[in-house]
């Protein structure tokens, strides 16, 4: 049975995220998981806090009668409160329960916010380097992407946005902390994207997809778009800072003033609907309203990232020092990123290349994974950067 054409047409094209990950299957059965250092996913391997699970033993041992019941569209009231009011305390601007929409994931809020704005043809301006899945969600609605490139560390360029910015805009999707970067984007530079966005395109939304916020090191703050514009929307998840991405738990918040907000909210509400995802699911929802204080182990990202990254400028690798997130993007010694990521296969070391995220002559490191594979992987990513300097 044929499949439709735009769906044959994605899928060979698909994420390089997905090659890389079968490539490693692949090469795992052949030499054993022990010589394979797999670095190519973002599947977190930090377990839920234990005061998630506590709640999650409490409700099942103890059920709240209707607990595994449809709800409304929107999402459960008491998760809605709960986040929106975490989001005050740590920004400013409360979005209150009604300005949260839940859904299954980032993934599916991304996709929910699209339906909601795009017609055929309506323009989404994302960032490069940026996270693949965008163009297909964009798609998914009629959607056309325009890429703007960062500047060559990795932070907004905002001449480069404008650029991109013109009459068919809906949206501009910004994400920081950054996959696959690391990087962090400044209130400055939020604010001055704001400011040319209210010039170039006032009805167009600011989007920060943010499923990194809280995994943040060395001190820094991330700022809160809603503080800087009334343009925006924040969608997050809690994928990665509860280490619950196979539980699909996923938000958006608009904010109060945000021009049509209620049109907007209405509009996601339905498209929740009528996607399919009817929100996120009941019990995990139920699970999160009452431990939004607790976060993975961020500590032990940062020092991650540190076993990794010190030792990788030491090889010889340019790779800015991420502020968050839990991936690395350095230069590959070659301009060739595809050339080399096969060349670190050789040593049993699987990444992403940076093409995958519009951004050749890189690739992507994820070093959410136990420390005997960034140890081993070390060793790789040495003796590769050597071999292909020797050979040049
Ligand atoms: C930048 C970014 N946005 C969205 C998502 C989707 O995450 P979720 O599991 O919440 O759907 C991911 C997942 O890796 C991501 O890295």
């Amino acid at each position: 049975m044929p499949i439709a054409k735009q769906v044959a047409e994605a899928m060979t094209r698909a994420s390089w995220i997905r090659r890389m990950f079968e490539e490693g299957a692949e090469l795992k059965a052949k030499l054993g998981p022990d010589r394979v250092f797999d670095m190519s996913l973002g599947n977190p391997i930090a377990e839920p806090p234990e005061a998630v699970r506590a709640e999650l033993r409490r409700l099942v041992n103890d059920p709240v009668p209707g607990m595994h019941r449809y709800m409304s569209n929107q999402g459960l009231a008491e998760a809605r409160e709960a986040i929106a009011a975490r989001h005050a305390r740590a920004g400013g601007v409360d979005v209150g329960a009604d300005g949260v929409v839940l859904s299954c994931g980032a993934a599916a809020c991304l996709n929910v916010l699209f339906h909601a704005l795009l017609d055929p043809g309506s323009e989404v301006v994302i960032v490069a380097p940026f996270f693949p899945e965008y163009l297909f969600y964009a798609a998914n609605h009629g959607g056309v992407v325009k890429i703007a490139k960062t500047t060559d560390d990795f932070l907004l360029d905002v001449d480069a946005i404008e650029r991109e910015v013109g009459e068919a805009t809906r949206a501009v999707v910004i994400c920081s902390p950054n996959n696959p970067t690391g990087r962090l984007y400044d209130e400055a530079s939020l604010k001055a994207l704001a400011d040319m966005l209210a010039r170039k395109a006032p009805d167009a939304l600011l989007v920060s997809d943010e499923p990194y916020r809280r995994i943040i090191f060395d001190g820094h703050r991330v700022p809160n778009l809603l503080d800087v514009t009334t343009q925006s929307v924040i969608i997050s998840s809690h994928s990665k800072d509860i280490g619950l991405a196979g539980e699909r738990l996923g938000f958006v918040l608009v904010h109060p003033e945000a021009r049509d907000r209620q049109a907007l909210l209405d509009a996601m509400v339905f498209s929740n609907r009528t996607l399919g995802f009817v929100n996120a699911p009941a019990l995990m929802q139920r699970v999160i309203a009452t431990t939004q204080h607790a976060t993975v182990d961020v500590a032990d990202y940062q020092r991650k990232r540190d076993l990794l990254h010190g030792p990788l400028v030491e090889a010889g690798y340019a790779c800015p020092k991420p502020e968050g997130a839990f991936y690395l993007f350095p230069r590959a010694p070659i301009d060739d990123d595809v050339a080399f990521v096969r060349k670190l296969i050789e040593h049993g070391v699987l990444v992403v290349p940076g093409s995958g995220f519009g951004w050749p002559g890189h690739f992507r490191i994820s070093y959410c994974v136990e420390d005997r594979v960034l140890e081993g992987a070390l060793a790789g990513f040495r003796a590769a950067a050597e071999q292909v300097r020797a050979a040049t």
